[in-house]
């Protein structure tokens, strides 16, 4: 039931603290300083000698596996390719002998991540699942895999899948990683910091009253963009994303610094751009993105890290985020975008758990 929630959504939401503990239960080693998990069949041998991995999946889980993609090349270092389930399926793209063969399905029965793992079956490889559902199709046909373990979800637009496949994501690049050149000292950072992710979301929910105000301001909005840089970019297609589902506004999420090979021809003051500006080694990048965005009157409204000054009068709406790890940023930066469509969506009064069109699983090609 949805308790005192207004949506499954909306509950899923809230939910999120305690999805990413049981997410997470378990599966840290005893010395503190790597991840581990149970059913992936894998022995560490066999891990130590792929080269590669290959992921698909798709919509939301897509973009999992694109921060996925980020956080493994930069901490195990191992070259990492992401494809849309549905295009890997035809186009026949040459997978090498050593490489790691990932599906990642919330539902598990989403037929076109199916299809994807059957062909990569069928040549050969080994495949390994990430999902929610125990026993779903998905679940059944890979030879190993990890369970999100996050409860059902209801809502048809992903938020607790999202996050936990984001956490599970960075938990295989710690174990990657920590088979490879990561310290043990940086190991245990690292798992530490996974740990602290359910208390910094929680900080992020609590600002949920300030986020729907600025909902507010937005919601008849006919376009919004996303931007973010680097682990981020994929949140700003998660955003554009989930605004679009549920709200209706078209919305759509670019690097913030390709805005000026096309799309900044869209920025008016009838087009608002959510920004991504955390704390980082190209934060005053992303400060001359949104300068160009305000030099043609588009609104911009910032989520940035606590502390970090943005220029005066740049942001119309600032929302602050905690300081963290470079492998959480991805989780706690998921929360302001899922209740800013979230607000927008009940503020322009649609069925937010329903939305029109769509359905929780894609089992048609
Ligand atoms: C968006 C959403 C969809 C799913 C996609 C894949 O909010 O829910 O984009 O992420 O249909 O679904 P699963 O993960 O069940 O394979």
């Amino acid at each position: 039931s949805k308790g005192d929630y207004a949506h499954f959504m909306e509950k899923e939401i809230f939910e999120q603290p305690a999805a990413l503990e049981n997410a997470m239960r378990g599966r840290f080693a005893a010395d503190g300083s790597t991840a581990q998990f149970g059913g992936l069949n894998v022995t560490a041998s066999e891990f130590r000698h792929i080269d590669r991995l290959m992921f698909c999946a798709c919509g939301t889980a897509w973009h999992a596996c694109l921060v996925t993609e980020h956080l493994i090349e930069r901490f195990a270092r191992l070259p990492v390719e992401v494809d849309y389930a549905s295009e890997f399926r035809y186009r026949n793209t040459p997978l090498g002998s050593n490489t790691l063969f990932f599906v990642m399905s919330q539902s598990g029965e989403t037929i076109d991540t199916l299809a994807a793992l059957r062909e990569a079956k069928r040549k050969g490889h080994r495949v390994l699942a990430i999902s929610n559902v125990v026993g779903s199709s998905i679940a059944r046909e890979a030879d190993g895999g990890i369970y999100q373990h996050v409860g059902p979800e209801i809502g048809v637009a992903s938020t607790k899948a999202f996050t936990s496949q984001l956490l599970i994501g960075a938990m295989m690049a710690l174990y990657l990683a920590r088979m490879r050149d990561m310290s043990f000292t940086d190991g245990v950072q690292f798992a530490n910091a996974l740990k602290a992710a359910p208390d910094l979301v929680r900080r992020v929910l609590d600002q949920a009253p300030n986020i729907r105000e600025i909902a507010k301001r937005y919601a008849q909005s006919t376009d919004m963009l996303f931007l973010g840089r680097l682990s981020l970019f994929p949140l700003a297609l998660e955003g554009a994303l989930k605004l679009k589902e549920i709200s209706y506004i078209h919305a759509e999420g670019y690097p913030a610094a390709e805005m000026k090979h096309g799309p900044i021809a869209l920025i008016s003051e009838r087009c608002p751009s959510v920004f991504f500006a955390p704390a980082g080694e190209i934060f005053n990048k992303i400060v001359s993105s949104m300068q160009e965005i305000k030099a043609r009157k588009g609104a911009v409204i910032a989520i940035t890290t606590e502390g970090m000054q943005l220029p005066a009068g740049l942001a119309n709406d600032v929302i602050e985020i905690p300081a963290c790890h470079e492998a959480v940023l991805p989780i706690v930066a998921a929360i302001p975008i899922q209740l800013l469509s979230y607000y927008i969506a009940v503020e322009r009064g649609c069925d937010v758990d329903k939305p029109r069109n769509l359905a929780k699983s894609v089992t048609v090609e």
